[in-house]
């Protein structure tokens, strides 16, 4: 049965074959020398293939045989003392990614005979191993037809196929993916994945949408249409601004609580909150009078009392907004009932509901 995720290429069969050859050829010239193209040990592999997801492939190569000239197996791997696994791995990073390997190592001793799962599907059972990891030992190791999508082949194939789904969501992968299948030779699947890990790193690179010479022209539909410097199609994320901001949580002698209504243009607008009022940076504990105080100056409003206060011990509220991150202090303080200015009234805790609040307010009530 089709499914939804399946996407029928328009290649005819003749040219998913010179794609093939055509790749592979190159590919048999022009191929990285790497030391872990001579085994087929998945475990070498994998131990590779878990380097290179954070740093190129040149500074991998000394890592990777200091690596495996020290834990030559994968017993070795399962035993390792903390030390050694973290000074083998210092510089490259990341080391929750090697911890998670020795986990997977005592899983391959206790659950696997001490033998690697000999299977896509048996590997993704292992910790730390993703479907990408569990493609690339698969199909170099056990001659499975499954692809090794990372970001630079995520780049290949969309601009081969002038496709602009965004990279970022699950579906556009899922998609990539039936696509990428469809044109993998069967007769070499792990050579297939590595000759496109070669173009990504050696011709098709991200500052190169129209490389010269280019192997893969006749079928790269984005440069045949000018278009290649589009892919892949990555939505840039809206930069979160962060705010801290003072909710002062004000109680007068009735036991009300002051509330300020937001105007046109401002977050929430119509919706009830205690009143907010934005820092320009983060104060000490002592400041939180001061502010309090040059707050009502602002709102002009006399004739107040203040019984001095501190701050409590009030955890801060965190609130995001589309655009923005709050973190939203409250500052508590008791008056007497000045008159509440414009836009602001002073309600009683039961009334509370009868206005319009927002989630943050609801968030600020919380606790109290
Ligand atoms: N990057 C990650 N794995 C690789 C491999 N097997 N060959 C080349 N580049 C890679």
């Amino acid at each position: 049965m089709k499914r939804k995720e399946d996407y029928s290429i328009d290649w005819s069969d003749e040219k998913i074959e010179a794609f093939r050859k055509t790749l592979l050829d190159w590919y048999d010239r022009e191929k990285r020398d790497i030391p872990w193209r001579h085994t087929k040990n998945p475990y070498y592999i994998w131990v590779s293939e878990i380097m290179c997801q954070q740093t190129q492939v040149a500074t991998v190569v000394p890592y990777y045989e200091r690596f495996t000239q020290a834990l030559p197996k994968i017993e070795d791997l399962a035993n390792a003392d903390e030390e050694l696994l973290m000074s083998l791995w210092q510089g490259l990073g990341y080391y929750s990614r090697v911890r998670n390997m020795q986990i997977a190592a005592n899983q391959v001793l206790d659950e696997h005979g001490g033998e690697m799962p000999t299977s896509y599907e048996g590997l993704l059972t292992l910790k730390g191993i993703g479907p990408y990891t569990a493609a690339a030992i698969a199909s170099i190791c056990y001659g499975e037809v499954e692809p090794a999508i990372d970001g630079n082949l995520m780049r290949i194939v969309t601009r081969l196929f002038a496709l602009d789904d965004d990279i970022t969501k699950v579906s556009s992968k899922r998609k990539f993916r039936s696509i990428y299948k469809q044109i993998m030779d069967p007769d070499r699947p792990g050579d297939f994945n590595q000759a496109l890990m070669d173009m990504g790193a050696m011709i098709m690179t991200p500052s190169s949408p129209y490389p010269d010479p280019h192997p893969l022209k006749d079928f790269d539909k984005s440069y045949e249409l000018g278009t290649a410097h589009l892919f892949p199609n990555k939505p840039k994320k809206v930069k979160q601004t962060e705010h801290i901001i003072y909710a002062y949580v004000i109680t007068n002698d009735r036991g009300e609580f002051l509330l300020r209504q937001h105007g046109e243009g401002e977050l929430n607008t119509g919706l009830w909150h205690f009143p907010l009022q934005e820092q320009l940076s983060i104060q000490e504990e002592a400041d939180y009078n001061s502010a309090f105080i040059n707050w009502l100056d602002e709102q002009e409003i006399q004739d107040f009392t203040v019984q001095p206060f501190k701050q409590n011990k009030i955890p801060t509220v965190k609130h995001i907004f589309s655009h923005r991150i709050w973190h939203v202090e409250r500052v508590i303080a008791s008056t007497n009932s000045f008159p509440a200015p414009d836009g602001m009234a002073w309600v009683h805790k039961q009334d509370i509901k009868d206005y319009p609040i927002s989630t943050l307010q609801k968030k600020l009530l919380k606790g109290l």
